[in-house]
């Protein structure tokens, strides 16, 4: 393994700026931003208007505070270009979100929104620990999906060989790894143990592949689920955040060499965290929805854009922007059982300390009158499949998620490989109450 902390020469100057350097930059370019959505989106023009406000009311990074919020909602109203701020032929590219409830949402690049991505997820690996000349396996999706293209980029832009494998067809990414031999990996962490399992599959020790680092994202994971990878694969194991709206990946990172939270790449994103109830602006250190405006994006600028993810602001460490705690789940996905607040990330955190278990679950939800049941399905592992074995993880797993989370559930312990397995997002949520 490589030293993990970078040479500081390695890094771009605005790394390791002071916090008034970094704010002294925002406030430049959230001016410009908000002058350019204004001038050039209708959308935004008829926003500001309505709200009374105009980007000459900017005098400081919190007048921000001033402008209206964007909402997933806004982008499905004006579906598919009507937030743009460039005419088409300006756009290089498009990706969208898949939209498992209704339209899909579409977002657009320049070259120049290309060019600042790719140059963020080359930094974001080089956070990682990823060098130019490393091999670097890309599982995240290809396609509309802003995973695959916006990895690869960024990963060919700081001179990383990439394996352009995309999702799905788990054993042959075993035999690429094999033979490759790649350094680095890039995957959601649920795909990750599929591909694992595939190499315990295949008779072949995890331990011993070439791989020293994952980074993984797109979906939450627990730092139980980060000490599960990195003893099956003895590799480091480090968090990327980000959403198509906004950019795609590459919008926050951890650094290998700490791995405690995101680092935001404040110099292209300016975060808040609002009460997600009233939009009251939360000091740092406060839980709360995650909020940004893009100070370059010109494709589609986002002011205030609420992404829906729970965390706080902290300040930096191995670098001087701020960073986001691990994110604990989405507002769309908390679960309300019987008063109490649930995320799939806490059942996780539950399963994991439970010897016999495999880190594959899905928690299914079922109405019977007026009664919501929770039933978390999990599997056992191969060498605890006898029925006593799985009655005790099941008891266990009940005990903790009732001390911990605070709620009754039904265990189901399954045999080995019964649970879906993920190759990209993993749907942690069946929700089979009838439809009200
Ligand atoms: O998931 C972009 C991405 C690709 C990020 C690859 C990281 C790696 P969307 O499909 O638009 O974009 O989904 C964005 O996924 O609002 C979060 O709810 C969730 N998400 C993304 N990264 C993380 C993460 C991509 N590291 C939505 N931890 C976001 C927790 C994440 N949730």
């Amino acid at each position: 393994m490589q030293g993990l902390s970078p040479n500081p020469k390695e890094l771009d100057p605005i790394e390791t700026a002071s916090r008034d350097e970094i704010e002294a930059l925002q406030f430049h370019r959230m001016k410009r931003s908000l002058k350019h959505a204004f001038e050039n989106s209708p959308f935004y023009r008829k926003r500001f208007i309505e709200h009374d406000v105009h980007p000459e009311d900017l005098k400081s990074l919190a007048d921000i505070g001033k402008f209206p919020f964007t909402c997933k909602q806004d982008l499905r109203d004006t579906y598919p270009f009507g937030m743009f701020a460039v005419p088409q032929p300006k756009l290089v590219r498009i990706h969208g979100s898949s939209g498992t409830t209704g339209k899909p949402t579409v977002v657009g690049y320049t070259a120049n929104d290309i060019d600042v991505w790719a140059n963020l997820i080359a930094r974001s690996i080089r956070a990682a620990g990823g060098r130019p000349g490393d091999m670097l396996h890309n599982a995240y999706g290809y396609g509309l999906f802003t995973g695959g293209l916006g990895a690869h980029y960024g990963a060919e832009r700081l001179g990383c060989t990439v394996v352009p494998i995309s999702g799905g067809m788990t054993e042959r990414q075993v035999t690429l790894i094999n033979d490759f031999k790649p350094r680095i990996i890039m995957v959601t962490p649920s795909y990750m143990l599929s591909i694992l399992d595939e190499f315990r599959r295949q008779g072949l020790d995890p331990r011993e592949s070439s791989l020293e680092i994952g980074i993984f994202g797109a979906e939450p994971w627990t730092n139980a689920m980060r000490q599960e990878i990195e003893d099956a694969f003895n590799m480091q194991a480090v968090d990327i955040y980000g959403l198509s709206e906004v950019m795609g990946p590459g919008v926050a990172q951890e650094c290998v060499e700490t791995k405690d939270g995101l680092h935001i790449w404040e110099d292209h994103f300016y975060p808040e965290i609002i009460d997600p109830v009233t939009g009251e602006v939360l000091p740092d250190g406060q839980m709360g929805e995650l909020v940004f405006t893009t100070l370059t994006k010109e494709g589609l600028p986002m002011v205030r854009y609420r992404t829906r993810d729970l965390t706080r602001l902290l300040p930096g460490t191995a670098r001087s922007m701020r960073r986001i705690e691990k994110i604990t789940g989405r507002s769309d996905d908390m679960i309300i059982l019987r008063g109490v607040n649930v995320f799939p990330t806490q059942i996780e955190e539950q399963i994991l300390k439970c010897a016999g278990l495999a880190p594959h679950f899905q928690i299914e939800l079922t109405r019977s009158g007026r009664m919501d049941t929770m039933t978390v399905h999990v599997e056992c592992t191969p060498d605890r499949a006898d029925e006593s074995a799985r009655a005790a993880s099941a008891k266990e797993l009940a005990h903790h998620i009732k001390s911990v989370v605070g709620v009754s559930t039904r265990i189901e312990v399954n045999d080995p490989n019964v649970i879906a397995r993920s190759e990209g997002k993993a749907k942690r949520v069946l929700d089979n109450r009838p439809k009200e």
